[in-house]
């Protein structure tokens, strides 16, 4: 693990090391995965410039999220049941953002639970939002976010109704639960996983466990979970939202300028420019597609945010190049979080920096902060993906 490359490399010993069920979880995106396929092919398209006899000395890598210094323009975005990659993988992941000086990101759907992560890091964090239909959890819910110090609500706003995966269906991994021998026999392959898991604080959906009367088992609180997610959201509601938390709040699955607009309007801090890694409306277009056209149309009105594809630090220069202030990481940080734990995860972040760090360099830049569109060619192949006149 420690010689691992590339992310691609961290994928693959995560393939080994992980169960499939929870692998196959991470990788997959919905139905027909178009749009799996095209956040990361878009993304390649875009042809960086190569600049040369450039002073490229003291290069400068830190930037700002949410008004706060971070020093990588990246923070690991919520992934759901991230604790099942490896034991306590939130808390390790979590622990890896903070050494790395980056924002982590607890999703409401984490195997370790909002205190538990508050406890062993001591640090403040994002907290990932879902609204529910049941408004005292959610109000409750929030106000265990506020208790543990977290310094930014991450309102999902792209899952009101559920994508399917067909391999999570297959795997057993659909409402309610299904622990097959198959499962059972694999699990038995993973020795690490298996040692790791031992050791973990939680091994059901932690901000959920005892704060849903009567529900404690992955099954009770998975079927009560997808009775919850509330169709009838819509702007209205994110008043009631801000009512409740008076922090930082970054709306997350903005894939429309209309919709962006809206966001604006809505008064939230920031937007994440997602399509949910491909996990939801397939079809839709690539995130880095948009990306273009919603910074053009917020302009300074809010900070804009970017996931969906991002594999590489040479991704995150694209991203930025298109206008993103920082990108969000999901798969490529949890496949190192199964891979290796902690060290897996900043494994994943350290691959991405030093890539991001060359890369910047070879296209002529000394500092993050002033990545701009010239760093991308203007016009390749026709009209692609990053054309932006
Ligand atoms: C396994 C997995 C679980 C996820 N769980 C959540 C979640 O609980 N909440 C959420 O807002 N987004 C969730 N996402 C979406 C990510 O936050 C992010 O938008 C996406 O992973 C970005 O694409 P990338 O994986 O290509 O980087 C999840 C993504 C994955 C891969």
């Amino acid at each position: 693990m420690k010689s691992a490359t590339c992310i691609a490399e961290l994928r693959d010993i995560a393939s080994r090391k992980v169960p499939r069920a929870f692998f196959d979880y991470v990788c997959a995106g919905s139905y027909e995965e178009e749009t799996l396929r095209e956040n990361v092919d878009d993304l390649r398209k875009i042809k960086l410039r190569q600049r040369v006899l450039v002073d490229m000395s003291g290069r400068d890598l830190t930037t700002t999220a949410l008004g706060k210094k971070i020093s990588l323009p990246i923070a690991l975005a919520p992934v759901a049941l991230t604790g099942l990659q490896y034991g306590n993988g939130e808390i390790l992941a979590a622990q890896a953002a903070h050494e790395a000086g980056i924002p982590f990101t607890l999703s409401t759907m984490s195997i370790c639970s909002i205190e538990q992560v508050a406890k062993a890091t001591g640090k403040p964090f994002w907290f990932q939002l879902y609204m529910m239909r049941d408004r005292g959890f959610i109000a409750e819910l929030i106000g265990r976010a506020k208790a543990a110090g977290c310094s930014a609500l991450v309102l999902t706003v792209d899952l009101q109704v559920l994508g399917q995966r067909h391999c999570d269906v297959r795997n057993g991994l659909s409402v309610p639960p299904e622990l097959r021998l198959s499962n059972v026999l694999d699990m038995a392959t993973k020795p690490a996983w298996i040692l790791s898991m031992l050791k973990s604080k939680s091994r059901t959906f932690g901000n959920l466990a005892g704060h849903v009367k009567g529900m404690q088992d992955v099954k009770s609180l998975a079927e009560w979970t997808a009775t919850q997610f509330d169709q009838a959201l819509s702007w209205n509601d994110i008043e009631w939202v801000k009512g409740q938390w008076p922090g930082k709040l970054i709306l997350k699955g903005i894939l429309d300028i209309q919709d962006a607009k809206l966001a604006v309007k809505s008064g939230a801090d920031a937007i994440v420019v997602s399509n949910h890694g491909g996990r939801q409306l397939d079809g839709a277009s690539s995130s880095i597609s948009i990306l273009p056209a919603i910074v053009d149309a917020v302009g300074s009105g809010i900070e804009t945010m970017f996931d969906g594809g991002i594999r590489t630090g040479m991704d995150i220069m694209r991203a930025l190049a298109l206008g993103a202030k920082i990108c969000l990481v999901g798969r490529s940080y949890a496949w190192g979080v199964g891979a290796g734990g902690k060290e897996g995860a900043t494994k994943a972040i350290d691959i991405l920096a030093k890539e991001l760090d060359v890369t910047m360099a070879l296209c002529g830049y000394k500092r993050v902060v002033d990545v701009d569109r010239h760093a991308v060619e203007r016009f390749s192949h026709g009209q692609p993906p990053g054309t932006w006149t």
